[in-house]
């Protein structure tokens, strides 16, 4: 176990759903019952976050009945380096989590999928050139060469897509793509990724669904669709224009996940 977990143990919580909350989506630790926040630099190998709109800690309380743990602030591949998020990942197995839902915001590919759409991610393009798991292998944790079938568990989409129904809202599907960043595309670079098969493209996420993975989690995902990509019209893209929208987003997004969290139950 390692020593945020041993930290967090001794607070008596053993969450069953794990949370990557993505930018301007930490809405959503407002709704966690009896929430006890721990700000990382208090945990051991837990990342500083420093973007704005990224806060840096870890929310443990219940949503709708299910104990869960939530990491408000993540930290980037472009930011240095792409393992930044395998403490806070392999702490939440450690506790006892045994399915991790990732969010994040994301610009659409798709005309039809607009700015303020969810999207359940079904699959996704790493892009970023770099792999969490680079370097010697944690034997105890996981494989050296850890397989990527289903990473995205379409049981666990199934009951998303339930959930969605339930709230009456109207949940994309999609393929998601992760660039280096930090820098946006151009407009041939989305191009170029929507003949690749992508749907949305962001920054993140990957890192930690491959470090999930790898761990044995259970992984499912949403992106806050925030604009449409560069070069399909609308305004100049900005981390502003991200988090005002995201914010948007953020509202279904916690009646999803609320949802999700109350069907998630031990069979599945
Ligand atoms: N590209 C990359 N990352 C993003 C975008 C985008 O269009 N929107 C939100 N995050």
């Amino acid at each position: 176990m390692t020593a945020a977990a041993q930290a967090l143990a001794q607070r008596g919580l053993t969450p069953k759903l794990g949370i990557v909350l993505g930018s301007g989506l930490g809405a959503l630790t407002d709704d966690l019952d009896q929430p006890v926040a721990i700000p990382y630099a208090e945990l051991p190998g837990f990342p500083e976050i420093g973007v704005a709109g990224h806060g840096g800690q870890l929310v443990l309380g219940h949503l709708n009945g299910l104990p869960v743990a939530a990491l408000a602030g993540r930290k980037h591949a472009y930011e240095g380096d792409p393992a930044a998020m395998k403490v806070p990942i392999r702490t939440l197995k450690a506790l006892g989590a045994d399915t991790l839902l990732v969010t994040n915001a994301a610009g659409s590919l798709r005309e039809d999928v607009g700015p303020g759409r969810l999207m359940a991610i079904t699959d996704h393009i790493n892009m970023l050139g770099s792999s969490p798991l680079t370097g010697p292998n944690e034997d105890e944790i996981g494989p050296r060469f850890p397989s990527m079938r289903d990473a995205y568990d379409p049981q666990l989409i199934r009951v998303l897509r339930k959930a969605a129904k339930a709230e009456m809202i109207d949940l994309a599907e999609g393929v998601y793509l992760a660039t280096a960043g930090p820098a946006f595309e151009t407009p041939a670079e989305i191009r170029a990724f929507r003949v690749l098969g992508a749907d949305a493209v962001g920054m993140s996420t990957v890192p930690e669904v491959i470090l999930a993975r790898h761990a044995g989690l259970r992984v499912v995902g949403v992106s806050a669709i925030t604009n449409l990509a560069e070069g399909m019209g609308g305004e100049e893209l900005s981390h502003e224009q991200t988090l005002r929208n995201a914010h948007v987003a953020a509202r279904d997004l916690v009646r999803l996940v609320e949802r999700f969290a109350g069907e998630l139950d031990d069979d599945t």
